[in-house]
């Protein structure tokens, strides 16, 4: 039998889908195939942000007319829309012919759950409070290659005043170092060429013993020709001993996603982030100061509740302060529950809007000025697919830009040295040297 999974969100999300594969795998349901074809569809949906919802309630929609034409089709819906308080019943009611709801922590449990609606005709609906234990024994089905994601912690908590991960994601709770870097050799051996670790704050990482710069450090001391990219990092928890680590390590990609947020003080407070402007510059100007060539990445807000002119001119300085190398950009969307959601001072759309295109054009003006610098010089990339469009094989180099380059060969999964011969935006065009 066939199935299809639609995912939105984070990477952690799309690892998710990965497990999710695993199980439907050993739920019979082996081969993956396009829509139409598929004999049970998942869709693994994200609340980050009101879009993501509503992009989720367009393609469930969609289903309707397939759903009642295809006898047996399966239609599940699972991860952090569903595990929204009364968010379940909810789509239940929108969606009636929807067949399976499952919240975060009940992806271990959704054999038993496609088995039991398989059994009867009622919608089956399991959203349970926690997950509990930390390793589920899901193989899952990798989908990245030459790339493997690997879980080192699941839930979150901050408690950032505007955000709803730690509500649907749970506290949070570590792996144990030893299964991490099990789990890491044997993909290392089965030929993964690059390992991201996932947490929605690695910082916090602890197992008991074992602390995150001190796992990074073990998973770097692994033997074998791939490298290591992690995400993400809190700048509440910087340390002098994570920098030594990847200083220490060429294994490990000279790169920092470090979401910042806002450049200004009292938005910082209000979100409860816990560090100040000063903080995030000096300790980028110690990360500078160790590792030269290290680049730095950040996730940005803007029209958080009462955020004025001049705070948000604060968050365009900083930007180019930290002399950051790109940024994901996000407009401020309320979530139910959060404290955020209850605060006066809504920033009206077009100021909104307005914030976040010149906050854009900042950033792809400071992207492409860093881009241009490497034409002429040989970077290292980690080839990862064909695109079939340019007729080119694509990459990226440590630092995470994009790099196209032709070959006779097939070089997926190989580390290809090019030299940059033009860059147009964000990507690099080379020849193997
Ligand atoms: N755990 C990570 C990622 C969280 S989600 C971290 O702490 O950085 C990814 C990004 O989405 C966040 O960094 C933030 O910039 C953005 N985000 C989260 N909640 C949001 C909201 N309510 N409105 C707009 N952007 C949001
Ligand atoms: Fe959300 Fe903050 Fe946790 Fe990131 S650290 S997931 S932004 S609460
Ligand atoms: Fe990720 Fe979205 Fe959930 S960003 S953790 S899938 S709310």
């Amino acid at each position: 039998m066939k199935y299809h999974i639609v995912t939105y969100g984070c990477q952690m999300n799309l690892h998710e889908s990965e497990k999710i594969a695993g199980v439907l795998k050993e739920a019979g349901y082996a081969e993956p195939a396009p829509i139409e074809e598929a004999d049970i569809i998942v869709f693994n949906t994200c609340c980050i942000r009101e879009n993501a919802e509503n992009h989720a309630f367009g393609n469930i929609g969609a289903l309707k007319q397939l759903k009642r034409a295809k006898k047996g089709l399966i239609v599940a819906v699972g991860g952090c829309m569903v595990q929204e308080e009364g968010k379940a019943e909810f789509l239940k009611k929108k969606f009636p012919f929807i067949d399976i709801l499952f919240g975060t922590h009940d992806l271990p449990r959704l054999k038993a759950l496609i088995e039991e609606k398989r059994a009867r005709k009622k919608a089956v609906i399991s959203v349970s409070e926690e997950r509990g234990e930390t390793e589920d024994n899901i193989s899952p089905v990798r989908t990245s290659y030459p790339n493997a994601w690997v879980n080192i912690m699941y839930g979150c908590n901050n408690f950032c005043s505007y955000c709803i991960v730690p509500y649907v994601r749970g506290r949070e709770r570590s792996r144990s170092a030893a299964a991490i870097l099990r789990e890491v050799e044997q993909l290392v051996a089965d030929g993964y060429r690059e390992i991201t670790l996932l947490g929605q704050n690695v910082d916090s990482y602890h197992d008991g013993e074992v602390d995150f710069a001190a796992l990074l450090d073990a998973v770097a001391s692994v033997e074998g020709n791939f490298r290591i990219r992690f995400m993400t990092s809190h700048p509440k928890d910087f340390s002098a001993e994570l920098v030594a680590v990847m200083k220490k390590h060429d294994k490990i990609c000279k790169h920092l996603h470090l979401p910042v947020q806002s450049g200004n003080d009292r938005i910082l407070k209000l979100m409860n982030r816990r560090y100040t402007r000063e903080k995030y510059l000096s300790d980028i100007a110690l990360l500078r100061h160790e590792i030269p060539d290290c680049e730095v990445t950040t996730d940005i807000i803007v029209a958080f509740p009462t955020e004025t002119e001049e705070e948000f001119q604060d968050t365009l300085s900083l930007v180019e302060e930290a002399d950051l190398a790109s940024a994901f950009t996000f407009i401020y969307s309320p979530r139910t529950g959060t404290k955020a959601a209850q605060m006066e001072g809504r920033i009206p759309e077009e100021i909104a809007k307005d914030r976040i295109a010149r906050l854009i054009a900042l950033v792809n003006q400071k992207t492409r000025e860093k881009s241009a610098k490497y034409v002429g010089k040989t970077v290292e990339i980690l080839c990862e697919d064909f695109d079939g469009k340019k007729g080119m094989y694509l990459g990226r180099d440590e630092y995470g830009r994009m790099g196209y380059f032709k070959s006779e060969k097939n070089m997926v999964g190989e580390f290809v040295d090019l030299k940059i011969t033009d860059a147009n935006g964000i990507s690099l065009y080379g020849e193997i040297v």
